[in-house]
């Protein structure tokens, strides 16, 4: 079997104890990643390795699983792997509590403009405590509307609890249980974005939710609210974003995901009032553990003839 990249020893100590692994590097070379996985039969990938048809192809009739180290799966050509009769899986619910956490972490770290402070003393220039600077919003007692509430979505509700939000979410179907244990308050996405000071998103990335935040959704938000993005980068026209926060519309923005990672919209870059991380929503050791072993056992029980734990 192949790994892509690197896969933590919780997982892979599991597979080299079972399986001839042909291991990864950082950032794999297209036509040597095709030469690698020639006949294997099963290739551990992640949201930075597209597994399409040629890859497929390049593997050939021995590949059973292609086993995703992550949740989102859209670097996978699902239908051709189901055309072929490969199984395909994914990492739900160990990575959920740290995504969401990292999440509420932005809507924080933006509203309190945790960067710029950090920049304006790294930088030398703080003069000491000045009662008017760096005001920012509480995130308690706010409106939060969530897009999206699978899994992740779900959980950031639950960390709001202790903010006392007032929290809205869009989704394509209602979740009467969440909205009664929670106090949720379904919207449509319009409605949700014109009365939300703070905006999460929390959706896959597929045709139907690329630049879902545009600049016509964007003109909707409620003045001076804040977006936060942890799912994929693709959901948002970073040029729109940056022309809302450099104007004003937006009053912050939180963003741990990018359309062509790792290049970073350079009009996001030249703005104080967007914090930027390098795609860590799972990176704690106890999700990326959770999802190495997660993967190691997707692969043993499909090439032990059993069931996946965890199919998309
Ligand atoms: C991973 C993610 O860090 O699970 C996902 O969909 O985006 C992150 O958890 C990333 O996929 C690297 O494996």
């Amino acid at each position: 079997m192949v790994i892509a990249r690197r896969l933590p020893g919780a997982g892979l100590d599991l597979l080299t104890d079972r399986f001839e692994v042909v291991p990864g590097e950082p950032s794999p070379d297209r036509d040597d990643l095709r030469l690698r996985v020639e006949g294997a039969a099963a290739i551990v990938a992640d949201p930075t390795v597209p597994v399409d048809a040629e890859l497929l192809d390049s593997a050939g009739a021995s590949l059973k699983i292609v086993a995703n180290f992550a949740v989102g799966y859209d670097n996978v050509d699902v239908g051709a792997c189901r055309a072929r009769g490969i199984v395909v899986t994914n990492t739900p619910d160990v990575l959920t509590n740290a995504t969401a956490e990292l999440a509420v972490a932005l809507m924080l770290a933006a509203a309190r403009r945790i960067g710029e402070g950090e920049r304006l003393l790294r930088g030398g220039s703080w003069t000491g405590w000045d009662p008017a600077e760096l005001l920012g919003r509480e995130l308690s007692g706010a409106t939060v509307g969530i897009v999206g509430l699978g899994r992740i979505g779900l959980r950031v509700a639950e960390l709001l609890r202790g903010f006392e939000t007032r929290t809205l979410y869009a989704s394509r179907s209602s979740k009467p249980e969440a909205e009664a244990r929670l106090g949720l308050q379904r919207a449509t996405l319009d409605e949700l974005v014109a009365r939300s000071d703070f905006v999460t998103l929390h959706a896959p990335s597929t045709p139907e939710t690329r630049h879902l935040v545009d600049a016509d959704l964007l003109a909707r938000f409620k003045r001076g609210a804040i977006l936060v993005n942890t799912s994929r980068g693709p959901l948002v026209d970073a040029k729109a974003l940056a022309a809302a926060l450099r104007e004003g519309h937006l009053a912050a923005a939180g963003l741990d995901v990018f359309e062509h990672e790792p290049v970073v919209e350079p009009e996001l870059l030249a703005l104080d009032n967007v914090v930027l991380l390098p795609h860590i929503g799972s990176a704690t050791s106890k999700a990326r553990d959770g999802m190495a072993r997660l993967v190691a056992e997707n692969v043993i029980a499909v090439l032990g003839g059993e069931a996946p734990l965890t199919p998309v």
